[in-house]
């Protein structure tokens, strides 16, 4: 059938086809060029360290957060999953690779935590695989990968399990630091997301409006031999649902 549009949906399967396989980082295959992605474990890519982020056990520190049940976002292999369970929480954490899931369960096995890993496209999955209500939605590092008009999912998803009064904690690249600062309709005219987008504040701010900002900084740096994992090219930022 060529008439294929009916529902919004619809349409944002349409603009996530504008991407070709090979212009990484987000097509309906996003998950095979992630998977690759993870499949060299000794590649030097910084979140492929066992640590979680240095926000996080902050906001968790000074009481900015206290989760019982928590989805991780684009959990990759599970470095701030296994640290929200290790605190005691009920994790849930999705990933689009299998391969990041196999190596995220490998640790959560030597660590002896339980996290409920989710393989698939977490705008994709359904209420009995995401049931929420979450009281902290976490994501390090996805949001920055999604194509624009993902960010409708994005808002949705947080609108339909985040429960009253839950957390959003977000890192993603800033500009001037890392990452695309093309417009919008940049990356549809390209068919690429160029290495993922950079955001500024008022950027974030304006997309998480329905959300009240408790907290919007740089992620801290911290050195190698640290037992937090930390890169001021991200901004770290915590918004609550009302
Ligand atoms: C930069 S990595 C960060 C991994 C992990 N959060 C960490 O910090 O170690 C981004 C992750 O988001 C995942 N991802 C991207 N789009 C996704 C989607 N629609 N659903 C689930 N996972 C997604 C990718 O597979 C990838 O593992």
């Amino acid at each position: 059938m060529d008439r294929n549009i009916r529902t919004v949906e619809d349409v944002l399967r349409l603009l996530d086809g504008l991407f070709t396989p090979d212009a990484n980082r987000w097509t309906v295959d996003a998950g095979d060029w992630w998977d690759t992605f993870y499949t060299d474990r000794s590649r030097p890519v910084p979140f492929f360290v066992d640590k979680p982020d240095e926000h996080l056990v902050a906001a968790l520190d000074r009481g900015l957060i206290t989760p019982r049940r928590a989805l991780d976002l684009g959990c990759g292999p599970g470095r701030n999953a296994l640290h929200l369970a290790a605190r005691g929480c009920a994790v849930d954490a999705v990933d689009l690779s299998p391969t990041a899931i196999a190596w995220a369960r490998e640790r959560a096995a030597a660590q002896g935590a339980e996290v409920r890993f989710l393989t698939g496209d977490a705008f994709a999955l359904t209420t009995t695989e995401l049931t929420g209500p979450y009281d902290l939605i976490h994501d390090s590092g996805c949001f920055h990968h999604l194509p624009p008009h993902r960010r409708v999912s994005y808002l949705s998803l947080i609108d339909r399990v985040l429960a009253p009064g839950g957390h959003l904690v977000l890192s993603c690249f800033a500009t001037g630091a890392m990452g695309s600062e093309l417009p919008d309709e940049a990356f549809y005219q390209d068919s690429h997301l160029h290495g993922g987008l950079a955001y500024t504040p008022e950027e974030l701010r304006w997309i998480f409006s329905d959300l009240t900002e408790i907290e919007l900084r740089r992620m801290r740096e911290e050195p190698p031999d640290a037992p937090t994992f930390g890169h001021p090219f991200l901004w770290t930022a915590i918004f609550q649902h009302p």
